[in-house]
């Protein structure tokens, strides 16, 4: 069961370039996107009212698409406009349109009740697309449902200990409690590290003294949205007054979008904000990314396997757990709400 009244991430702008056909299941629901003829993006179920082919099986005919099964053709709005054969066209041979809208190089789809979907309530990601910053697009596919990322990212106490040599550092970031702030549709978590260990990563990508001021500040909202304010500076500057001068700064965009009950799209970036004129930069920031959200799966991937041998087993919640209980009781709430209002 997924929350379905929300804004999703569908893919990158990019994978529309060329025309192409992009097949994409989300939501559980599977889904046909391409940009019509005058660029805008057009999102579809990737089934054929008639026997259920993939629509994405067919063929781009200006701004419709027709089934290679047997022939039927759709316009962008899902309509059915021609059977071939057959001069009427019934009532019920259309399929579904998704409102769908791009910003700032993503796609957002609206996988709900269409007449609540509004672009105003999409949340703001501009740093992806913002020439003051610089980052690579980034996707991976999780074999892992979704909570269970995000139960990852609400709880940074893993970044020492799963991601030793990328993103972690020294363990004394574990011992320092982060500012949980609960939010209607989320978490806000803070976290301050003074004169800690410089996280391995920014010591690989920029000159910077071997100990720094570190914060993470990030937002996780629903449906799985994670948006984060990062960075280090020297020591004892006034990094947390709002003197960030001389420090390296990030801005993290990552989306969670479920494709099944067992599976998940991940959609990133990790921007930055100095050697914007050094792609190698930005690439070698990108691979460690990379590399450290592998490593997230690796632990999550062994943690489901574990727990699906035995479904009565009981979590022991911890301090360190705060965010992620929170948003879960959100998600439930907010899927509970949804369902019952039908
Ligand atoms: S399944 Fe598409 S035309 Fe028959
Ligand atoms: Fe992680």
């Amino acid at each position: 069961m997924f929350l379905k009244n929300q804004w999703y991430v569908a893919g990158w702008s990019h994978e529309l370039d060329d025309q192409r056909m992009l097949a994409r299941t989300l939501v559980g629901e599977p889904v046909l996107i391409f940009r019509s003829e005058a660029g805008s993006p057009v999102a579809l179920q990737d089934r054929c009212c008639h026997r259920g082919a993939p629509l994405s099986l067919g063929r781009r005919e200006g701004d419709c698409v027709r089934c290679l099964y047997h022939g039927l053709r759709f316009d962008a709005q899902g309509r059915c406009v021609e059977i071939p054969g057959q001069p009427v066209v019934p009532p019920k041979a259309f399929v579904r349109a998704f409102p769908v809208v791009e910003r700032a190089r993503w796609i957002w789809i609206w996988m709900g009740d269409a007449a609540r979907a509004d672009p105003d309530s999409i949340p703001d990601t501009h740093w992806l697309d913002d020439p003051a910053w610089r980052g690579l697009p980034g996707y991976m596919h999780y074999d892992v449902d979704h909570l269970s990322i995000a139960d990852n990212l609400c709880d940074f106490n893993h970044l020492p200990y799963v991601h030793p040599t990328t993103l972690g550092g020294s363990e004394q970031y574990a011992q320092e409690r982060p500012l949980v702030e609960r939010l209607a549709d989320g978490v806000r978590v803070t976290r301050w590290l003074s004169d800690i260990e410089t996280p391995p990563f920014v010591r690989k990508v920029v000159s910077m003294p071997p100990r720094v001021d570190r914060w993470n500040i990030y937002s996780f909202t629903l449906p799985g949205l994670f948006v984060m304010d990062s960075g280090s500076a020297p020591v004892g500057q006034g990094a947390r007054a709002g003197n960030r001068a001389g420090a390296a700064c990030f801005r993290s965009c990552q989306a969670l979008t479920p494709e099944t009950a067992t599976s998940t799209h991940y959609f990133f970036s990790q921007l930055h904000d100095f050697a914007l004129d050094q792609p190698e930069v930005t690439r070698a920031i990108h691979s460690i990314i990379e590399q450290a959200f592998k490593e997230d799966e690796r632990m999550i991937g062994g943690q489901q396997r574990t727990l699906a041998l035995d479904p009565s087993f009981e979590m022991l919640p911890l301090a360190m757990d705060a965010a992620l209980s929170h948003y879960r009781r959100v998600y439930a709430e907010s899927l509970a709400a949804e369902q019952a209002a039908g």
